[in-house]
């Protein structure tokens, strides 16, 4: 029988990384809710909503009916790409520009309310994994097995670091603690649906666990 699986946690703590994996062995299909945060943010940024201090947050609302995001799964790569308003946004989206106004973006109600219905759609039928900071708590908190992932922020840090310097971006390790950082703290202190872990939540902190051991962790977890 098919379920529903929510993984959620901080930043850079490997969820999509396990998700990915997970729902490549089940058969199941895999959402990554940050990519849609983050194509929120990008369409703010190029339509001028994102100020150095402030965010035009009337001006991004009026305009969300006119964002039409999409799951394009790429054969080759063997996952899911993003496309905001047609265009594949999937390298644009990673980049540390948009790690850096995500969160404050996230904060407002009106594009969560938009998130959370499109996420719900997408999971109405069962045979899904999807890793998020809400998921259990706010978009299915019935799910069948709920995760909270957890890590050093130093260990988290210094993954997305290795990340971005593969995708041959120029970052330095402390910008990028202090992004994971920073984020977290918006993430859990926001007023609505801030990163919380569910009451059932599994709680796994993998800071010294290698991605072998996650996995046949999770796997149990799942097929229990
Ligand atoms: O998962 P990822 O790090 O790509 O998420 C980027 C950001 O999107 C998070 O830091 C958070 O601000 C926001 N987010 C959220 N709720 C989710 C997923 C992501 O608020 N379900």
């Amino acid at each position: 029988k098919k379920i529903t699986i929510a993984i959620d946690g901080y930043s850079s703590t490997g969820k999509s990384t396990l998700a990915k994996q997970l729902a490549k062995e089940l058969g199941y299909v895999y959402v990554d809710t940050g990519a849609m945060y983050r194509a929120i943010t990008l369409f703010a940024m190029h339509s001028g909503y994102i100020g150095d201090e402030s965010i035009n947050v009337d001006g991004l609302v009026s305009e969300l009916f006119k964002i039409q995001l999409k799951f394009v799964f790429n054969k080759d790569l063997g996952f899911s790409e993003m496309y905001l308003n047609g265009e594949n946004v999937e390298r644009k989206i990673r980049k540390m520009e948009v790690s850096k106004n995500v969160s404050r973006i996230a904060e407002i109600e009106q594009v969560r309310i938009k998130l959370v219905e499109m996420q719900r759609k997408m999971g109405a039928e069962k045979g899904i994994v999807m890793d998020g900071r809400d998921i259990g708590t706010v978009v299915f908190p019935d799910a069948e097995l709920k995760v909270f992932m957890t890590a050093s922020p130093e260990k988290r840090a210094y993954r997305r670091y290795k990340e971005l310097l593969d995708r041959g971006e120029k970052v330095s390790y402390e910008d990028v603690l202090e992004n994971v950082e920073k984020r977290d703290h918006i993430d859990s202190h926001r007023e609505f649906s801030p990163l919380m872990k569910a009451k059932d939540a599994v709680e796994f902190d993998n800071s010294d666990m290698g991605l072998k051991e996650q996995f046949e962790r999770m796997h149990n977890h799942a097929l229990r």
